[in-house]
């Protein structure tokens, strides 16, 4: 029973099924979209507050936008897309419903990944914006390792 209800998930390739997918993961990211807001909120309350440090909140704030944005908001609009339009145009499916079923599960897993750099020290700097000496050609690694600390 169980078993079969994870097939039908899995596997789906329905343009409605799919919809609820999007739908359903969209509003999980802006779950933790809006929790990264509450970190923010809580860290702006008072003055000279130190629940966040600077490159915290640098963090919070670029996975907070970048979630939104591209993982919840975007997805959203997919959502509803896959789910009314086939119908509204009277088509049983989508030209490549295959296609459209590895779109999202390509959305979910680089959500995952995406929200997993918060446990990567080399994804945190670039989430802190600290990345941009990289790219310039002075730079060695002892320079960069002098330059930009891990935040603990
Ligand atoms: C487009 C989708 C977005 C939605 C729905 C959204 C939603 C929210 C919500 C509900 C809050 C809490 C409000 C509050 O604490 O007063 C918030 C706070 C915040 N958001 Fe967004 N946000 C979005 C995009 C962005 C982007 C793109 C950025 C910047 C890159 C951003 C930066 C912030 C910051 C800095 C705060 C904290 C502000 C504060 O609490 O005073 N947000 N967001």
């Amino acid at each position: 029973m169980v078993k079969t209800w994870i097939k039908r998930w899995l596997y789906t390739t329905d343009h409605k099924d799919v919809g609820i997918l999007y739908f359903v993961t969209s509003f999980y990211f802006g779950f933790l979209a809006a929790l990264l807001a509450l970190f923010m909120r809580t860290q702006l309350a008072v003055p000279n507050n130190k629940f966040l440090g600077a490159a915290e909140y640098n963090q919070a704030v670029t996975m907070h936008g970048l979630l939104m944005v591209f993982w919840f908001l975007s997805p959203l609009g997919i959502a509803f897309a896959n789910y009314f339009i086939p119908p509204q145009i009277g088509a049983k499916d989508l030209a490549f419903p295959r296609l459209n079923a590895l779109s999202y599960w390509l959305y979910a897993f680089g959500g995952l990944v995406t929200f997993i750099g918060f446990f990567s020290p080399v994804a945190r700097q670039m989430l802190a914006g600290q990345t941009i000496p990289l790219l310039h050609p002075s730079s060695s690694v002892q320079t960069l390792e002098k330059r930009l600390p891990l935040p603990d």
